[in-house]
């Protein structure tokens, strides 16, 4: 994990930040869109860096000392390894820098993977919308959870 670079992404970064996107998230956002967050003053944009490549990203937006984390992706190739904790854990440290003291997310009840992640970084379920979210047959719930305790691991 030595080699990991965890920083602001910025508007240059676009053109890996839209290919890692789609690699991420069917459909994907557009350009547009993505440029939107990385130029927004409201927004964080965080990437992780291997050799140069652009391996996890985070998008989230705030409002006064509160954040909702919007996406956070890892290249497929490169899951599995903890990139997520280290990159979540990069962006808790950040928001507590910038006088955020609490996250907000919602994830599909289907992601195991991102929901293991959460509860290890110490997030609780607030919450369940029904039906939220498009599935490939019908519709999927979302699950509602915070993190108050943004630098407890
Ligand atoms: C969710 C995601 C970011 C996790 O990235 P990652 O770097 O592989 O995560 P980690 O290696 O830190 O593993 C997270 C946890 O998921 C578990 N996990 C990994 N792949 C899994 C799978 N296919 N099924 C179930 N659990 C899985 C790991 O064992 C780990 O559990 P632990 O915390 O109890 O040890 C990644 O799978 C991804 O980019 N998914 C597509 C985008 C997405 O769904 N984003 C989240 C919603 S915005």
């Amino acid at each position: 994990m030595d080699n990991n670079d965890l920083r602001p992404l910025e508007a240059s970064d676009l053109p890996q930040l839209a290919q890692l996107e789609a690699c991420c998230f069917t459909p994907p956002w557009s350009d547009a869109q993505l440029l939107s967050y990385l130029r927004g003053k409201r927004y964080l944009c965080y990437g992780l860096w291997q050799d140069e490549q652009l391996n996890g990203f985070a998008l989230l937006t705030t409002v006064l000392d509160e954040a909702e984390l919007l996406q956070i992706g890892i290249r497929p190739e490169a899951r599995g390894q903890g990139l997520a904790g280290e990159l979540l854990s990069f962006v808790h440290e950040q928001l507590e820098n910038c006088g955020i003291s609490r996250n907000l997310l919602e994830v599909r009840r289907s992601n195991e993977a991102a929901r293991k992640l959460y509860a290890r970084l110490g997030y609780k379920e607030d919450g369940v919308r029904k039906n939220y979210y498009p599935a490939e047959t019908g519709y999927e719930d979302a699950i509602l959870m915070s993190c108050n305790n943004l630098l407890l691991l």
